[in-house]
């Protein structure tokens, strides 16, 4: 049947040179939780800061003017025993069995309470361990040793103390999870260490739990307070040992955390999630720590890496891993590591443009850095980096409570860098897109209420969350709104519900 030719329409014409339409779900597929990370080991070089420094640091964590960020993770200390750096060596507050010294740890202290009293009514505070006191463990030390047998009573009355302490005679009402082993896999020896671990073997996870279950229970706190578990380092041990000591205490977990060292492509994060839903279909997972890696934009070259790169290229990448947790997990928690860093491995006083520039010396390990020497040479400046402004996105603009809506029915080399939520008052949807490319995309979307187009942000090379009208980024398209995101660029496109 060749030769008549197909008359197209003006407007199937335009579909098909433009992009195609894509649907957002009426339905959403899940809320969302926090955007956070943690307070280690960095308070203990800021808390020597001047106090307008240390106020402004607080701010940039945790109010919207800053990252909003809606999870802290204080790192509760093992004393650092046998830690040769004194920065990852944070006090302990145990003196003796039932016996705390409460003055300990105050710079780690000061920034729990910034959290508490400058983070907002959504934030919520994870205390975890890293080790045991050195009393508890097996081989007397903070670091290179492993946790004890029968000591799970023990260990778990003081982890239950701590939090006692601190939610109900503090009054840090934002303490909503306990997290007792981080990163189980690794005592992160030999001696003298680089930080705190104590090895906690999957055969010991379950006595360890139950002993700070009961804790919690006798304190009348099992209610307030979720136990999170286990942190292992990657989502391939994670699902390798669940069966050795989860079925045991799954009552007893609240939710099931971890690090993805490994990487996971979409494939293995994919199929860690399809197993938990399967053998433990009561429980959500998220994402409690990464750090550390290379890599474009579009995610080639991820992996455990030092070097600093500071730049637009690095926070897309890491973007794309949080998109990764959210899009192809179903995860509606995340956590990065080490919110502030000291790893810019150059000098700023020597050098101003090296805090902007990638080099081999340094880690990306945070999403704001500090000058290493400003004991010595008084440099208090705070440089942030492009992973700031882009976390930003995540922080303003998905809040605890926030509907994820699934986006359907397009083609779009965006879908896997766009989620589309709704706020948790229903007033307005937030879409927070990246596009890794060196093209502008366009992307156009389908909402089943009418919305029209209020603000946008874009952090890009140039711009840090730059605020532009929405109807520059945003034109109406023969069935949606046409969302233009930019080359190389993380945009935010608030729309607000609107009478049609
Ligand atoms: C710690 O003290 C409690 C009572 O306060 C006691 O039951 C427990 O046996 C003690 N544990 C150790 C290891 O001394
Ligand atoms: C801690 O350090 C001391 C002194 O160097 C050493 O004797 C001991 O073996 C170390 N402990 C561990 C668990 O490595
Ligand atoms: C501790 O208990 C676990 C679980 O029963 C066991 O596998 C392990 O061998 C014990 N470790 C020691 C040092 O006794
Ligand atoms: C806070 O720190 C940021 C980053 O260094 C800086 O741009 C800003 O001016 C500081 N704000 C105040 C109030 O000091
Ligand atoms: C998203 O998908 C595109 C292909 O459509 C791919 O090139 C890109 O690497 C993916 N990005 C991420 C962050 O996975
Ligand atoms: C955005 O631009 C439109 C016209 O293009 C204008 O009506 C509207 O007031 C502008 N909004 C803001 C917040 O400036």
């Amino acid at each position: 049947m060749r030769g008549t030719p197909t008359v197209l329409s003006l407007a199937a014409m335009q579909a098909a040179l433009h992009v195609r339409a894509a649907t957002v779900a009426s339905e959403a597929s899940m809320t969302m939780l926090g955007f956070g990370g943690s307070g280690a080991w960095w308070p203990y070089d800021l808390y020597q800061f001047p106090d307008d420094v240390r106020t402004n640091l607080s701010n940039l964590l945790f109010l919207d003017t800053g990252m909003g960020l809606t999870s802290y993770r204080y790192n509760i200390g093992g004393g650092g025993v046998n830690v040769s750096n004194p920065v990852r060596a944070p006090e302990t507050f145990y003196v003796s069995n039932g016996t705390y010294d409460w003055n300990a740890d105050a710079s780690g202290r000061y920034f729990l309470y910034a959290a508490q009293e400058i983070g907002g009514d959504d934030m919520e505070i994870t205390m975890f361990v890293n080790s045991a006191p050195a009393a508890m463990t097996l081989e007397h030390a903070s670091c290179s040793s492993s946790f004890a047998n029968g000591t799970g009573d023990w260990y778990g009355g003081y982890v239950a103390d701590v939090l006692e302490h601190f939610l109900v005679d503090e009054g840090l009402s934002k303490i909503s999870y306990v997290s007792p082993m981080n990163e189980p896999d690794n005592n992160f020896g030999p001696s003298p260490c680089g930080q705190e671990g104590m090895e906690v073997t999957q055969y010991q996870r379950a006595e360890m739990i139950t002993g700070l279950y009961n804790a919690l229970v006798d304190r009348g706190l099992e209610g307030e307070i979720g136990i999170l578990a286990d942190e292992s380092s990657s989502l391939s041990r994670a699902t390798s040992e669940y069966a050795d000591w989860l079925p045991e205490v799954i009552d007893m977990v609240a939710h099931l955390v971890h690090h993805t060292y490994d990487f996971p492509t979409d494939d293995s994060y994919s199929s860690y999630a399809a197993d938990v839903a399967e053998r433990f279909p009561e429980k959500t997972t998220w994402m409690s720590e990464v750090c550390c890696s290379l890599g474009e934009a579009d995610g080639t070259g991820r992996g455990w890496s030092g070097g600093y790169d500071p730049t637009i290229a690095n926070a897309l990448m890491w973007s794309g891993m949080v998109y990764q947790s959210i899009l192809v997990a179903g995860e509606a928690h995340y956590d990065f590591w080490t919110l502030v860093s000291n790893g810019i491995g150059c000098d700023p006083l020597d050098d101003p443009t090296c805090t902007t520039t990638a080099n081999a010396d340094g880690w990306t390990d945070g999403v704001i850095y500090y000058d290493d020497d400003y004991a010595t040479n008084g440099n208090y400046e705070l440089y942030l980096t492009k992973h700031f402004w882009a976390y930003k996105h995540f922080g303003n603009f998905v809040k605890p409570g926030s509907p994820l809506y699934p986006i359907t029915g397009t083609d779009s080399s965006l879908l896997n860098s766009t989620i589309v939520v709704g706020t948790p008052s229903g007033g307005a949807y937030n879409i927070i897109s990246m596009n890794p490319t060196a093209e502008d995309v366009q992307l156009e979307l389908v909402f089943s209420p009418c919305v029209a187009p209020t603000t946008a942000y874009r952090t890009s090379a140039e711009e840090d969350f730059a605020e532009l009208n929405g109807t520059d980024v945003v034109e109406a398209g023969d069935q949606g709104w046409v969302l233009t995101v930019s080359a190389m660029s993380q945009m935010t496109f608030v729309f607000e519900k609107a009478s049609c």
